[in-house]
């Protein structure tokens, strides 16, 4: 990414067992907020999200609903389809591993990996859970062979399946965890890699005759081919025009995926395997965050405790949610969600921190200056501790958003709004402007223009994080879309806006009475 103008970024492909939820809004926002971010710093953004359509899991949903399986997909990709444009999500591609073409590109990596002699036909025997669409080992597993992610039983399969030969790439996807410290993100999550390559890499089954719904194997229709196997391929599918060959694929480079804690052993070791053994790039960063949890307990479908977004939403607006789930949960860890707390965070940052601000430098600019900058102001070659920090600001944030912390580059943003708070309060330019004295007016002036300033930076800054309050504070300064980069950390253009009056609130509070009610 560093090196070339091109950011690839993916979410996780979801399954369509279910209606989505607040777990995959939560990642899904997150890669929409890096892509709007790197958008707006210049580079050329394809964000993928999708679906992952096949397997026991979806064909057992579409059974108990009476429904062919394909109609039952349709159905609930269009819900993602769906709650992505009423989340304003901005994707490039949207994977659908039903598609035609997605079906050809995974035949023709089959074939490719096959020619290789990378997959080869063996008995399975072992213990699988459906939920996850994953084999488990006894030793991972609770009491009763229950599942720890899904508190439900696991079962016992035997089969003839083709097997992909995993075991062969062990040393190379060693070296290369090992050789790319900055590829696992984040580092913490290295120690649980380890151990899957100690307890070693061993070969496993990529078909699987007992599930009906998946793309058949080539030259095999008595087995499909297995849900994983097909729906990584799901990232890479729309990327080609022609899905018969990879070789577009030969030289793509710097892309990264963010996916949950659950399925980073897929996406650290099995993908890097079939990677190498086709032939293509590996990826750039795998990103593997921690859960939603509530009350505790992982957030999930299959545990039905789940938070539905158009509720959060429609309660509390669409900027809360992103802010809260953004700047309350550092990216990687798990986060428990709590309405008292989403209430609390959002007054204090939003409301008060930054929505008071604006009202409090806008009214005092028009009351007190007329909404007129005066002449005497010279900001290009002013010099202040706001000037250094708004400034440096632009830069932080992508420092931030190099590492994927979100979190960091949203508490950034929110150090100049400190800043911008604590220099109100200490100089009190309310005060100020009543005092007789001409040197007290053009300090308190020098500040609210200084404070404007900086709001300009802040409003193109917070685009990717919050569009909706971006937005608003944007049309402060007479702006339609978020500066250009370089604008954002050059000092003095304020000159150049037409300042308006906003009587909306930016950020209307949210009382705890309405809630309860
Ligand atoms: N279909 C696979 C992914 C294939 S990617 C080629 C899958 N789907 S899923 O719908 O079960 O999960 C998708 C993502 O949602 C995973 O990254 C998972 O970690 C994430 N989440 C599911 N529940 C979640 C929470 N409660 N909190 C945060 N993320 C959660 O796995």
């Amino acid at each position: 990414m560093a090196e070339s103008n091109q950011f690839f970024l993916t979410s996780p492909l979801y399954y369509v067992n279910a209606s989505p939820h607040m777990g995959s809004v939560y990642t899904t926002m997150i890669c929409d907020t890096l892509c709007r971010f790197w958008d707006m710093y210049g580079l050329q953004v394809t964000f993928t999200t999708g679906v992952d359509e096949h397997g026991g899991k979806i064909e057992k949903t579409a059974q108990a609903n009476n429904v062919p399986a394909q109609t039952h997909c349709d159905l609930v990709s269009d819900e993602f389809i769906q709650l992505w444009e009423s989340l304003n999500i901005n994707y490039t591609h949207f994977s659908r591993t039903t598609s035609n073409h997605h079906k050809r590109f995974v035949r023709t990596f089959w074939e490719v990996v096959k020619a290789k002699g990378d997959i080869y036909e063996a008995e399975y025997e072992g213990l699988y859970c459906i939920d996850c669409e994953d084999f488990k080992n006894i030793r991972d597993l609770e009491e009763g062979n229950v599942c720890p992610l899904h508190k439900k039983p696991v079962s016992v399969y035997k089969e003839k399946n083709y097997f992909f030969r995993l075991s062969k790439y062990a040393e190379q996807i060693k070296d290369f965890l090992h050789g790319n410290p900055e590829f696992l993100k984040p580092q913490y999550r290295m120690g649980e890699v380890n151990s899957w390559i100690e307890s070693g890499l061993k070969d496993f089954p990529i078909s699987r005759s007992s599930v009906a719904w998946g793309i058949p194997v080539p030259d095999d229709a008595s087995q499909t081919i297995y849900v994983w196997f097909d729906a990584l391929l799901g990232y890479l599918s729309p990327l080609v025009a022609d899905p018969t060959s990879l070789d577009e694929l030969s030289d793509f480079v710097g892309y990264s995926h963010i996916v949950g804690k659950d399925i980073l052993r897929f996406h650290a070791v099995y993908w890097i395997g079939m990677l190498l053994s086709a032939g293509i790039p590996l990826p750039q960063h795998v990103f593997g965050h921690g859960f939603l949890t509530k009350d505790g307990q992982k957030m999930g479908k299959s545990l039905g405790n789940v938070l539905c977004p158009y509720e959060l939403v429609s309660k509390f607006g669409l900027d809360a949610v992103r802010f809260y789930f953004m700047f309350q949960i550092p990216f990687g860890a798990d986060g428990d969600y709590s309405e008292s707390v989403f209430i609390e965070t959002v007054n204090s940052y939003l409301a008060n921190r930054l929505g008071n601000l604006c009202s409090r430098v806008l009214k005092m600019f028009f009351k007190n200056m007329n909404g007129m900058i005066p002449e005497y102001i010279d900001l290009v070659s002013s010099t202040s501790k706001i000037r250094d920090i708004s400034i440096k600001a632009p830069e932080q944030v992508a420092e931030c958003m190099k590492k994927f912390e979100v979190h960091n580059a949203l508490a950034q943003i929110f150090e100049v709004v400190d800043a911008l708070n604590m220099q109100l309060s200490d100089t009190k330019p309310w005060n100020l402007f009543k005092e007789d004295s001409v040197d007290s007016q053009k300090q308190a002036e020098c500040i609210i223009v200084e404070t404007l300033e900086s709001l300009r930076i802040i409003a193109s800054l917070l685009n990717p994080f919050m569009p909706d309050i971006s937005a608003k504070m944007l049309n402060i300064f007479s702006l339609k879309n978020p500066q250009d980069w370089n604008d954002m950390s050059t000092w003095g253009l304020l000159g150049n806006c037409s300042i308006n009056n906003i009587s909306e609130a930016l950020f209307q509070r949210i009382s705890t009475d309405t809630i309860a009610n």
